[in-house]
């Protein structure tokens, strides 16, 4: 049953409408809301592996239960169908579909089935990201992303899900913010596999991008026609002063370009090759590599959550950085008001984005696949979640979104981060993210009052009038 009430129509009360066929959605990731991490086959990731190490992730907390969401999904399909979703953004887990990067698990892909078609027969389109930082725990042990041969086990799962699921997937994502998994996976340490080797995440970064390539290759083989890509999290990137410009180009090249380039035009930029050259970036590459990597997408899925502004290094820093080839910068403070991660409210920043990535890599239809914000929500005495911080964040971004698209901007859709109360990572489950909230103990759902606003924006296909 739908959570908006019936007298909601598309015609009345809109200020802000958003194009016809504007995908809305959600978006959630396999470690952090399946659970079930032992069942039906599934093998360790990186993250159970990591989630074991004292102190790396808050309160101790693990994959389970997650929001139990393996067990639940078709409880959890009904709610997306009550908030009027048009797209279901999840992820694949790798190590329930080969569990030890290599043999086919059937029992692991018989899931995601199930969850396609639950989602299809509620009328919800089912978009897939393939990896969504859940690397086999065998395949780290073998070098994970920093060796080449992950890359190629990365198009041999591609194609066994692909394969399976090609004739019902809407949109396909190859990788979730290839950044993130070779940075702070790998260069600090912040994320599984907690390594801390500048060299390790460079070559962690290349090898993403190449298994990015090769996973094309694979989707079009079996999903011919079916619209493909990546996403990646940018951010808009601004210096202090004049002085700080190089600190903010390198910024640029190492978090925006050092994927974009090689994704949407076949090549890694001069400046990102000669500040990672003492990491070794210009010898990882191969000839016939970049042709792969700059396979065309149909698309660029984006994570917008916030702008930095940089300045220059003025310090070693005491501890390993994600800031390959641009140590010590120091990100400053804008004075906006913060999320519950620190991360300050900038929607501006996403038209800034939006615009720039337009100009600068043509034709491109975009998605933002993940935008969203963590608040300390608390289910009331009433049993309701009144996160009105959450909603104004919502309502802030969806503002700057249409702003662009009104600018030319071909955006085509946009998944709010999250569905779910989920894992979130290293910060464990203290940081919700939800529309829905979750009590993790009971995995009682309540539905917050910022998926009823975003159940009558979808409603009306735009901004109700303030
Ligand atoms: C992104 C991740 C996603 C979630 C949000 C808050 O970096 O892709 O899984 O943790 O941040």
């Amino acid at each position: 049953m739908s959570v908006v009430p019936s007298s909601v129509t598309s015609e009345e009360s809109v200020s802000l409408r958003f194009p016809t066929g504007f995908v809305w959605g959600a978006a959630t990731a396999s470690f952090q809301i399946e659970g079930a991490t032992t069942v039906d086959g599934r093998k360790d990731s990186i993250w159970d592996e990591f989630c074991r190490r004292p102190g790396a992730v808050a309160a101790g907390d693990t994959g389970e239960p997650g929001a139990d969401h393996y067990r639940r999904y078709q409880a959890d399909v009904d709610l997306m169908a009550s908030l009027g979703l048009g797209a279901y953004r999840f992820s694949v887990a790798w190590p329930r579909v080969r569990p030890d990067g290599g043999a086919v698990n059937p029992a692991g892909l018989d899931f995601y089935d199930r969850l396609v078609d639950s989602l299809l027969a509620a009328g919800i389109a089912p978009w897939a990201t393939l990896y969504h930082w859940d690397l086999p725990q065998a395949l780290e042990e073998s070098g994970g992303w920093t060796s080449r041969d992950t890359a190629y086990r990365f198009a041999e799962y591609v194609d066994s899900v692909v394969e399976r699921l090609g004739d019902r997937v809407t949109g396909w994502l190859t990788l979730n913010e290839p950044w993130c998994s070779a940075f702070v996976g790998y260069a600090s340490g912040r994320h599984a596999p907690g390594v801390t080797s500048p060299t390790a995440a460079v070559a962690a970064a290349h090898h993403l991008l190449l298994a990015h390539g090769l996973g094309m290759a694979r989707i079009r083989a079996h999903a011919p026609g079916m619209p493909a890509g990546i996403t990646l999290n940018l951010f808009p990137v601004a210096a202090v002063s004049p002085a700080d410009a190089d600190a903010a180009r390198r910024v640029d090249g190492l978090q925006n370009r050092i994927f974009l380039d090689p994704v949407l035009r076949g090549a890694y930029p001069d400046d990102v090759l000669a500040d990672l050259a003492p990491y070794g970036l210009p010898d990882l590459v191969r000839d016939g590599d970049l042709p792969v990597i700059g396979t065309p997408v149909d698309m660029l899925g984006i994570n917008y959550y916030r702008p930095l502004l940089v300045a220059a290094p003025s310090y070693s820093p005491p501890e390993p950085s994600e800031w390959v080839g641009v140590e010590g910068v120091r990100f400053l403070p804008s004075g906006r008001p913060r999320t519950e991660m620190g991360w300050e409210v900038a929607p501006g920043g996403l038209t800034e984005l939006l615009l720039r990535l337009h100009e600068q890599y043509p034709r491109l239809p975009m998605y933002i696949t993940e935008n969203g914000a963590a608040y300390p929500d608390v289910v009331g005495r009433d049993g309701q979640v009144r996160d009105s911080s959450r909603r104004a964040y919502l309502d802030g971004h969806l503002r700057a979104a249409h702003a662009a698209i009104q600018q030319g901007v071909d955006l085509r859709g946009y998944f709010c981060w999250s569905l779910l109360d989920n894992l979130e990572w290293a910060e464990g489950y203290a940081k919700r993210f939800g529309l829905v909230h979750v009590d993790f103990a009971t995995q009682h759902r309540t539905v917050k009052e910022s998926a009823r606003w975003y159940a009558s924006v979808i409603a009306r296909n735009g901004l109700p009038a303030a």
